[in-house]
């Protein structure tokens, strides 16, 4: 029987992105690293007066975004790799939600060493519950988890880059968030490899589905920018020139994975300008 050019296009596609799976699976074994041992603990947290609480604030809603991330992460795993008929897909998502895992259990020990737990508020806690949820419910589920992914992971990246920034924030702090960066990277990475075939293949009206749920998730997460806009500052964060970058890297992902063609960059930017 022969097979039509499409058909024969879509396999070596997707045998590449087996490859591709594989790459970063191996890339992530390399590069691991231990919550106990990689991190200097001794040297305990070390956070000026005046910046406690909005330092303890600011990482209970970054603890929060994880455990929300490696609960989402765990119920996608196996729909995703079920939906591209892809199994390195399992392979390289088990090695994403250990880092997952990674990253809630450092934080979480972070926050009981330096007493940090229970900083969030109702509706802060709220709010990131909702997140959650909206990227993982309704139709076009794989879909919608992955691209907000990519808006949540970036939004991770930008806010670990600044504060590293940032010269009295604590060292031992730093030291967490290089580590979990160099895994934040790898993930985005997974996301341009899969993202452009699965855009490719969404109805229209899966379009317009996802187009709607990405715009509420966005409402959601200024709203949260809202809330945390004076604990940045006070943190030494420059909140607008956090959202023009944001905006601008988030632009270049969304051409990257032809999520432009129906993700529009003013729309994030219109929601992000009205909220924050
Ligand atoms: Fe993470
Ligand atoms: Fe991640």
């Amino acid at each position: 029987m022969r097979r039509s050019p499409v058909a024969v296009r879509r396999e070596d596609q997707s045998e590449a992105q087996v490859e591709a799976f594989r790459t970063l699976f191996q890339q992530q074994s390399e590069r691991l690293w231990s919550a106990d041992r990689d991190i200097e603990w001794d040297r305990g947290a070390q956070i000026p007066d005046a910046k406690r609480d909005a330092w303890l604030r600011m990482m209970n809603v970054f603890h929060g975004l994880e455990v929300m991330g490696l609960d989402t992460i765990q119920v996608m795993m196996g729909k995703a790799t079920h939906q591209l008929r892809n199994p390195s897909l399992n392979l390289y998502l088990a090695a994403q939600c250990q880092d997952e895992a990674r990253h809630v259990y450092a934080l979480d020990r972070y926050l009981t060493e330096a007493g940090g737990h229970g900083y969030l508020s109702g509706p802060e806690r709220f709010l990131i519950e909702r997140f959650g949820g909206m990227a993982s419910w309704g139709f076009y589920r794989v879909e919608n988890w992955l691209i907000s992914t990519l808006f949540s992971e970036n939004f991770a990246a930008l806010f670990l880059q600044q504060t590293l920034d940032i010269p009295d924030i604590d060292p031992l702090a730093k030291q967490i968030f290089r580590l979990i960066l160099r895994d934040e990277v790898r993930h985005v990475n997974f996301l341009h490899t899969i993202l452009p075939q699965l855009v490719d293949e969404l109805s229209p009206l899966g379009r317009s589905y996802v187009w709607q749920s990405q715009l509420l998730l966005a409402g959601a997460t200024a709203l949260g920018l809202r809330r945390i806009k004076r604990d940045a500052q006070t943190l030494g964060i420059d909140v607008d020139g956090y959202k023009r970058t944001l905006i601008e890297n988030l632009d270049v992902q969304l051409r990257d994975a032809g999520l432009d063609r129906f993700l529009r960059i003013e729309s994030y930017q219109r929601i992000l300008d009205i909220a924050v």
